[in-house]
């Protein structure tokens, strides 16, 4: 068990972001996302473990995090790598044991990192005894802990057209799956695999606030909690709206930041996090979250959670669906986290990411992963970290990894991509064109293996990754990251430095400049008598900012900059700077 304590005597519980002289220790960390299947692997089987994680501590030490958050490390078919759970206390053997999760935690601990764990609860794994119980029987007493219909009333059960709604799910076809011994269907909004838990069960609630309290009594530091803006659901479950050409009606109106879902996270904080506020960090993952919605959520006098992942503008170039992509538009990304900031000014608190093993690589996406591989993912990297939020890193994100040169289907794993890629071809697609929307969008991008070094599996594994190795880690590694004082890697180390040094950087007003401007991402934070400038050329041209009083600023300090020596008055493409002045209040 775990007993270093990193209770901070600066944080104050109670205390609102940024409203006085104590504020809570998130609001000046970063946190970093491992997802454990691709880290390392400490025993040769191809797949990342909980050793591997712990043998490269000294790595995260050294780049500067706080938080390290853990994508699911318990018991799993791995249908859907592992958000599909079967035993919510336990460490899947392909990752290791409680001892070595013990380990890892004791090892970030004495590095003064917390350790955040993925809360997946919105469903279970089918492989759950809660729903083998639940399956077994419409007398189980466990039935009602998921959501049972029968068929459409004057349909055949099992029939295309019976599910109990029209709903269709994350990961292609119907939201619904047939039982055959009991004749009814249980939802899933994922996978047939992931039946999603019945929160209006008080006995689940129950079950859920007891599994998370055994996880804090074990030394974790929070969670990171999967689609929980998913648990409440309007339980007349109506038919949604079928978009034009599609094959499902949209459920998400009934089941996105639902009825009950204040409710909800009200009393886990009530049942779980209260009395542990100054030490823990809760962060909910809220596809489809308002700016509005999200300020009730981070309202720290309602008692929520700390602050949640929102997706607006990861869907930027992205139309109706997620395959459908669009060209990236800086104004548009611009526009949504410019109403963001402003939204979350007064109350609540954002979370700043780029990338999370959902997303494509940001260099590739927002950026140029070609020629300014190196300068375009430091401006990324400035740009994200100087907004008011806590930033997110994920693995790989600090060496500037590209998205993968997937040739073929055959290269992809993951559940998403591999239905999507079936049903839409089955559906009249050209496969060249599903195959280019997942190249562009895929989520097996982010999760090839951390590239660690320039040897023939990146140094992620002796033995056969699960997922290829993206060749160009020769040159995109750890290794030479490190070794080069001028890499992508110290520029983060740099960044994650400057929100613990300059208090602006973690809690200025924040004030979006140049809002129309195609290529220059402008802004500016203000703390007391201190003003920061950050800006930016999105583009592979020289570019003079065009703000009033740009002659003065780029004669004031530079703070951090992603070209050497530079202080003309025309941005080098890609370039990013953050100027400091002092200003008279
Ligand atoms: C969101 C997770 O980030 C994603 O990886 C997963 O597939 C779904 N939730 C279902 O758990």
């Amino acid at each position: 068990m775990i007993s270093v304590s990193l209770a901070d005597p600066a944080v104050a519980a109670g205390s609102g972001p940024g409203t006085g002289p104590e504020v809570p220790w998130w609001t000046s960390s970063v946190v970093y996302q491992v997802y454990p299947r691709s880290f390392a692997d400490s025993d040769g089987d191809g797949i990342g473990d909980l050793r591997g994680i712990t043998s490269r501590l000294d790595y995260l030490e050294q780049l500067g995090i706080d938080v390290l958050w853990l994508s699911p490390i318990y018991p799993s078919p791995q249908d859907d790598n592992g958000y599909d759970i079967s035993d919510y206390t336990g460490v899947d053997p392909l990752f290791g044991s409680l001892a070595d999760l013990d380990e890892l935690i004791a090892g970030a601990h004495e590095r003064g990192i917390r350790v955040v764990m993925d809360l997946v609860v919105n469903h279970t794994s089918d492989e759950h005894p809660w729903f083998v119980e639940s399956r077994s029987s419409v007398d189980s007493p466990k039935r009602d802990w998921y959501w049972w219909r029968p068929a459409r009333p004057g349909t055949t059960p099992g029939e295309p057209g019976a599910e109990p709604t029209n709903w269709g799910s994350f990961f292609s076809g119907p939201a619904w799956e047939h039982d055959e011994a009991s004749g009814e269907y249980y939802l899933h909004l994922f996978s047939r695999k992931q039946p999603d838990l019945n929160w209006e069960n008080p006995e689940v609630r129950r079950a859920i606030h007891q599994m998370m309290r055994w996880w804090l009594d074990r030394g974790v530091d929070g969670f990171r909690m999967d689609v929980i803006n998913m648990i409440s659901k309007d339980v007349s479950l109506p038919d949604g709206v079928v978009p034009e050409g599609g094959t499902h009606g949209d459920g998400g109106p009934f089941f996105l930041c639902g009825p009950r879902i204040h409710e909800f996270l009200a009393e886990m904080h009530a049942e779980v996090v209260a009395g542990h506020e100054a030490t823990l960090l809760t962060v909910g993952e809220m596809p489809g979250v308002t700016v509005e919605q999200a300020r009730l959520f981070t309202d720290p006098a309602r008692h929520e959670v700390d602050m949640v992942f929102q997706f607006e503008h990861v869907g930027v170039d992205q139309g109706a669906s997620k395959w459908d992509v669009l060209p990236f538009r800086l104004t548009a990304l611009k526009e949504s986290l410019g109403r963001w900031q402003a939204g979350l000014a007064a109350t609540g608190w954002n979370s700043l990411y780029w990338n999370n093993h959902d997303q494509p690589r940001v260099v590739s996406r927002f950026g140029d992963d070609g020629e300014h591989r190196v300068r375009s993912a430091k401006l990324l990297g400035t740009v994200l970290h100087l907004h008011r939020g806590t930033p997110y890193v994920y693995q790989g994100e600090e060496l500037g990894m590209t998205n993968a040169p997937f040739a073929s289907i055959e290269d992809f794993r993951d559940i998403e991509a591999v239905n999507h890629y079936r049903h839409a071809v089955e559906l009249g697609e050209q496969p060249a064109d599903v195959l280019a929307s997942l190249r562009a969008m895929g989520r097996d991008n982010a999760r090839t293996p951390m590239q660690w070094d320039a040897s023939p599996n990146a140094g992620f594994t002796t033995g056969t990754p699960w997922l290829a190795v993206h060749p160009d880690h020769t040159s995109v590694n750890a290794e030479a990251a490190v070794a080069d004082p001028d890499s992508v890697f110290h520029h983060y180390r740099r960044l994650i430095g400057l929100r613990k040094s300059e208090p602006a950087v973690a809690l200025g007003d924040f004030t979006m400049l140049l809002p129309e401007d195609p290529v220059v991402y402008a802004f500016t934070r203000r703390l007391g008598d201190v003003e920061l400038l950050c800006v930016a050329n999105f583009s592979g041209e020289p570019v003079r900012p065009d703000l009033p009083d740009w002659e003065e600023w780029r004669r004031t300090d530079l703070l951090i900059g992603n070209v050497a020596g530079s202080s003309g008055a025309e941005l080098a493409a890609w370039e990013a700077r953050v100027h400091r002045r002092r200003r008279d209040s």
